[in-house]
């Protein structure tokens, strides 16, 4: 089967400290992936590496400044009729006490969702298609009949935020940290509902995380940014059991250990941000443990490397 989506050299610009600024820096620098049917896809690394600009090019709120994001081989940003894409592409975003307007009632946005794209027939149709979205979740209209949102918990939300997305059988939905303000107790079963969808309902799944565990439990594969770059990618269990990137290695070292016999190993230092995008050659030159004269004059080419792409001078030929 074709892809759903393909990125090719995708990039965003931007220019800090206002319009007329000289300063510019490269937020998503010339990435490349493809997203397969009902597969998840995950963007990992730290905060500001361009997992949140990655995603809001795709959905439309930002143009990139370069490269292509193709849909069915027409480019995004040419197309004729975005609103076929808008259906094909539905989000779910971080806080969904934020998503809901907490004076309107959590069913409108349901019925808005269904006029906006002319999904409705009758009455009893209508409340059957929210009814079938909500179970898939674990909820159902009961649940959320006439209530606000502050009525419901921060994980009944997201549940509903997630069936309001797939109201409109999307083939591709973004969930950009979509459980990082649900209690802790309850990710888990949040995040298994991604994997859930995206078998019984054939929806693929870009999971946008910091969250290395979480994209190892439901991932099929994932791409590892560090400012704006794609440093690792490939199947999940590949790139995370046998990290080649020394920015993925670290990434791994630092999820802290539950186990407090263990102690954590190499906390992800945070340096200026804005100095690690302004870098020449390879963007992790400054903290990288293995790093060689070549990283700080040039940009490393991406090299394939056991099933998985690699951007980083230890591997080039
Ligand atoms: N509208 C904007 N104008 C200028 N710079 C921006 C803008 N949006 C994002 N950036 C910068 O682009 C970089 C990437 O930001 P982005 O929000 O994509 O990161 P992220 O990976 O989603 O981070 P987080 O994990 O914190 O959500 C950051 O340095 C950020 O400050
Ligand atoms: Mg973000």
């Amino acid at each position: 089967m074709s892809e759903i989506l393909k990125a090719r050299n995708l990039t965003k610009i931007y220019s800090l400290g206002g319009l007329f600024s000289r300063t510019k820096i490269t937020a998503v620098d010339r990435i490349s992936f493809s997203i397969q049917p009902a597969e998840i896809f995950t963007l990992a690394g730290e905060s500001g590496c361009g997992k949140t600009t990655t995603a809001r090019m795709i959905l439309g709120f930002e143009y990139p400044t370069a490269g292509e994001l193709l849909y069915e081989d027409q480019n995004l940003v040419e197309l004729r009729d975005k609103k076929a894409w808008f259906k094909k592409v539905q989000a779910v975003f971080q806080n969904p006490f934020e998503t809901f307007n907490p004076l309107r009632k959590v069913e409108d946005y349901f019925f808005e969702t269904i006029q906006n794209f002319h999904l409705d027939k009758n009455e009893r149709e209508t409340e059957e298609l929210i009814e079938e979205k909500l179970q898939a979740v674990g909820l159902s209209l009961c649940d959320i009949a006439g209530k606000y949102p502050g009525e419901l918990s921060g994980g009944q939300l997201q549940r509903a935020s997630i069936a309001r997305s797939l109201l409109t059988n999307p083939s591709l939905l973004i969930a950009d940290e979509p459980v990082s303000m649900v209690d802790a107790s309850l990710r888990m079963s949040v995040v298994n509902l991604f994997r859930k969808m995206c078998d019984s309902f054939q929806v693929s799944v870009i999971y946008i995380t910091h969250d290395l565990a979480t994209a190892y439990y439901i991932s099929d594969r994932i791409a590892i940014m560090f400012r704006g770059h794609i440093v690792e990618t490939g199947p999940v269990d590949q790139v995370l059991e046998n990290p080649k990137h020394p920015y993925t290695k670290l990434l791994i070292e630092s999820i802290p250990q539950p186990d407090p016999q263990i102690p954590e190993k190499a906390a992800i230092q945070f340096l200026e941000e804005k100095e690690e995008y302004l870098r020449k050659g390879c963007k992790f030159s400054g903290r990288c443990p293995e790093v060689m004269e070549i990283c700080k004059q040039q940009v490393p080419e991406d090299t394939s490397l056991d099933g998985t792409v690699v951007k980083c001078h230890l591997y080039q030929k």
